[in-house]
């Protein structure tokens, strides 16, 4: 049965994990993906995340980087609805790829280990998250632990991270004495046995809390020790509501254990009910909304060259609105041309196939020869740019210098498009037009330095310089005298980045301070993007 266009658009869930490392980011999508059909074992799915020491190892950031296009989109179907799983690197080095891949899902799961609670990376994503307003469901990981009291990690994950939490399931007892989970959502208990990793749809199930029959399966003291907690929650949480929840305002969690594939059919079950379908998207000059008839879409990630003989690029582009056709010309609004793709590839499980058409909320992947930067805009025809992928200030800067005399070109194109890629950004000095990289990790260094030597043939060393911060300059008037100063009294710390916008480099947190309190005709932006 073909479906209308509007019933494709409501059977979309597109969404982001996001984790701190090994709190089992991997292992609830394989399991996942096992409820969906889409895999047929465990293991299936490799973990993307650079192995603890393996930093200066190449061969472990091509494994990875080779892994991370097979998982980059994961899409399966699961009770008629189309999932699309985007994968988010682990890696805190990688941390700036997991905020662009974040404008592209319409909701996020976020998965904490019970034993460690809430970490550093989860609320760094997390608070980009609530900044976003992207509804979020929160799974306790690792229920077959001991871990910390179900009560004060809600608590934890309130106060860390900034949530309004409410739980839908609840675990009876937790690590050796792991009894099972009692279903809030379907208020229904699924009984914890060594068996389930095994048969993947075997549980048990009772209706009723207060039934004798929870005596007999949990034991007595189990069984009012969760009649006095469910009581609890329900006095303490707020109820859950579908529409604060996809606001933004509420976020429902779940126990389970994703190893033992417990607790993640009522995760899913209830996802598939509770996410929203795709949303609209603001851009430059209005709102656009899926259903639109016209296609929309933007880039939001880039993958480059694994194959070095071919300058191979795929840009994945989330569609926002209208059906993304083959072999139909579409708009790149940027460098105002039109574009036909004779080959997109949608994405299936770990699989790509070449599709002819695709609905808003999915990802295509389109083979691009350097067209394609992060955050372009492509249309059916309407001038338009979507907002909401700017770049953080990089942690770390070093001079880039060419090493080669003779391949000064081939290390300009190399710069180039890995800066296009987003694996880092650039920033030229005013000074003396020398160049600067800015990067999330030290990690990149390396990257960017095995890929220019093995890709493009060039070669580079770095020299180090002392900057705490980069920030966007903005004057409320271009032609003042306070302008005209700043520019001139801080020259040495003043670059351009890519788009050509005015970056100062600030020498430490003192200097920055400083500076802004002296110019305060000037805003300092600590993001690339902001309303002029
Ligand atoms: P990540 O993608 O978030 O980094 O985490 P990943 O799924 O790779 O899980 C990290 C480790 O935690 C893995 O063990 C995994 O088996 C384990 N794990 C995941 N879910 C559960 C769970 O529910 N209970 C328990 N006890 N462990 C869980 P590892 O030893 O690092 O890797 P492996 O050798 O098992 O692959």
């Amino acid at each position: 049965m073909k479906l209308s266009f509007e019933e494709e658009i409501k059977r979309r869930r597109t969404f982001g994990i996001v984790s701190h490392p090994d709190a089992g980011k991997t292992t609830l999508t394989e399991k996942l993906l096992l409820f969906g059909g889409a895999i047929q074992e465990a293991g299936a799915v490799k973990s993307n995340k650079i192995k603890k020491g393996a930093t200066s190892d190449f061969m472990e950031i091509e494994r990875q980087r080779g892994i991370s296009v097979a998982t980059s989109v994961l899409a399966f179907e699961y009770k008629n609805i189309k999932i699309n799983i985007l994968d988010t690197p682990g890696h805190k080095d990688f941390a700036e790829d997991t905020f662009r891949t974040l404008t592209a899902v319409d909701s996020v799961i976020v998965v904490i280990d019970v034993a460690k609670g809430v970490e550093e990376q989860t609320e760094k994503l997390v608070s980009v998250c609530r900044m976003r307003k992207i509804p979020m469901i929160v799974f306790i990981n690792k229920m077959d632990r001991e871990g910390k009291d179900a009560f004060d990690l809600l608590d934890e994950v309130e106060q860390k991270l900034g949530l309004r939490v409410t739980p839908l399931s609840f675990p009876i007892g937790m690590g050796y004495d792991f009894k099972g989970i009692y279903n809030i959502w379907e208020k229904n208990i699924n009984l914890f046995s060594d068996e389930s990793s095994k048969n993947i749809l075997d549980t048990t199930e009772i209706e009723d809390l207060e039934s004798e029959q929870l005596d007999q399966l949990v034991g007595e003291k189990s069984a009012n020790t969760l009649r006095e907690e469910i009581e609890l929650t329900s006095g303490i949480y707020p109820e859950f509501n579908k529409e604060e929840y996809q606001n933004g305002d509420l976020q429902p969690v779940f126990f389970g254990s994703a190893l033992n594939n417990f607790g993640v059919r009522e995760l899913l079950d209830c996802f598939v009910d509770i996410a929203p379908m795709p949303r609209p998207k603001e851009s430059d000059v209005r709102e656009v909304f899926p259903t639109e008839k016209k296609f929309t879409g933007f880039v939001f990630k880039i993958h480059a060259n694994m194959d070095p003989k071919h300058r191979d690029r795929l840009a994945f582009i989330k569609i926002v609105s209208g059906t993304f056709e083959r072999n139909t010309p579409y708009l790149h609004t940027r460098l105002g041309k039109k574009l036909k793709f004779s080959s997109p590839n949608a994405f299936f499980a770990e699989k790509k196939e070449i599709v002819d058409i695709s609905f808003p909320g999915d990802i295509v992947g389109l083979h691009d020869t350097g067209n394609f930067k992060i955050g372009d805009t492509l249309t059916a025809g309407e001038q338009m740019n979507y907002k909401g992928i700017p770049s953080f200030s990089p942690e770390h800067f070093r001079y880039i210098n060419n090493a080669d005399p003779m391949k000064s070109k081939q290390l300009a194109k190399g710069i180039d498009q890995l800066m296009d890629e987003g694996v880092a950004q650039l920033f030229t000095l005013d000074l003396n037009g020398r160049k600067v990289i800015g990067t999330v990790g030290a990690l990149q260094y390396e990257v960017i330095q095995y890929r220019l030597e093995h890709e493009y043939g060039a070669k580079c060393s770095y020299e180090n310089l002392n900057v705490h911060k980069a920030c966007w300059i903005q004057a409320e008037d271009e032609k003042s005298e306070e302008f005209k100063e700043f520019k001139r009294v801080k020259s040495k710390f003043l670059a351009k980045d890519k788009r050509d916008q005015l970056v100062f480099l600030a020498d430490s947190h003192f200097s920055l301070q400083m500076t802004q309190d002296k110019y305060k005709g000037l805003k300092f932006h600590f993001t690339s993007e902001f309303d002029n």
